[in-house]
């Protein structure tokens, strides 16, 4: 039986901490949607660029090794994503496989910024995850300041930020809350209590 999880939010909101955990919690399958586009703007770059045509041929022709990449968490490749984003032929060439993936038999979380409103409206639980732009720029510089240990805070809080702009403010499928879904701001929450609260609106809708 198919039951859809949609997690969306901005960048370094949690959402895919949040996807996984409760993706392991009920055994459902999980796909992290951000993972495609930053596929998709990397491949592109390789490609030659990033105008609509290189983006288009790199999105109808992902593959599996595209995905496994080790530079897709990098801050060039989320800006190359969210550039491609942006070209509704690219979202359109992404989108059979995800709404497949959500239909799937046992049960499926997917976490990007237009789960609950593009890809899966019918989804049984949807979340919006939010939490400070200062507490998001936080968390990221965590991650990826042991690669890059002259990154500072503020050039990681201009990067989240340039990239929820763009991804708030496109005409196709732009990042933001369903009208169903439940909101949570995770800015003082601990991984585990959103975890839990996540888990509890799942619960009280099966
Ligand atoms: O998927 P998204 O970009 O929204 O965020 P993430 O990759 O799940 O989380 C970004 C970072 O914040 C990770 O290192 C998480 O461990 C951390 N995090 C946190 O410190 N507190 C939370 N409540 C949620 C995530
Ligand atoms: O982990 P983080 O929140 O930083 O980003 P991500 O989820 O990996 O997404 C990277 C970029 O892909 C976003 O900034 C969006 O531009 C785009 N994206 C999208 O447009 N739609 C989705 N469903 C998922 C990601």
């Amino acid at each position: 039986m198919a039951f859809t999880i949609a997690i969306d939010g901005p960048a370094a909101a949690g959402k895919g901490t949040i996807a996984k955990a409760v993706a392991a919690h009920f055994g459902f399958a999980h796909l992290d949607t951000g993972l495609l586009y930053r596929a998709t703007g990397a491949r592109a770059l390789d490609l030659g660029g990033l105008d609509e045509d290189t983006a288009v041929r790199a999105a109808e022709t992902l593959t599996e090794d595209d995905l496994a990449r080790d530079d897709l968490r990098t801050s060039d490749a989320g800006q190359a994503a969210s550039v491609v984003a942006a070209i509704p032929a690219v979202r359109e060439a992404l989108l059979n496989w995800q709404q497949a993936f959500a239909r799937r038999d046992g049960g499926a979380v997917l976490d990007g910024r237009d789960i609950g409103t593009v890809v899966a409206p019918d989804a049984e639980v949807k979340l919006y995850v939010t939490a400070s732009d200062a507490e998001r720029a936080r968390r990221r510089h965590a991650e990826l300041v042991k690669a890059r240990p002259d990154l500072t805070l503020d050039e990681v809080l201009d990067d989240l930020k340039a990239r929820d702009r763009r991804d708030a403010s496109r005409d196709t499928a732009p990042m933001k809350p369903a009208d169903d879904a439940h909101v949570f701001d995770t800015t003082s929450m601990s991984i585990d209590a959103a975890v839990a609260e996540a888990v509890r609106l799942v619960d009280a809708a099966r």
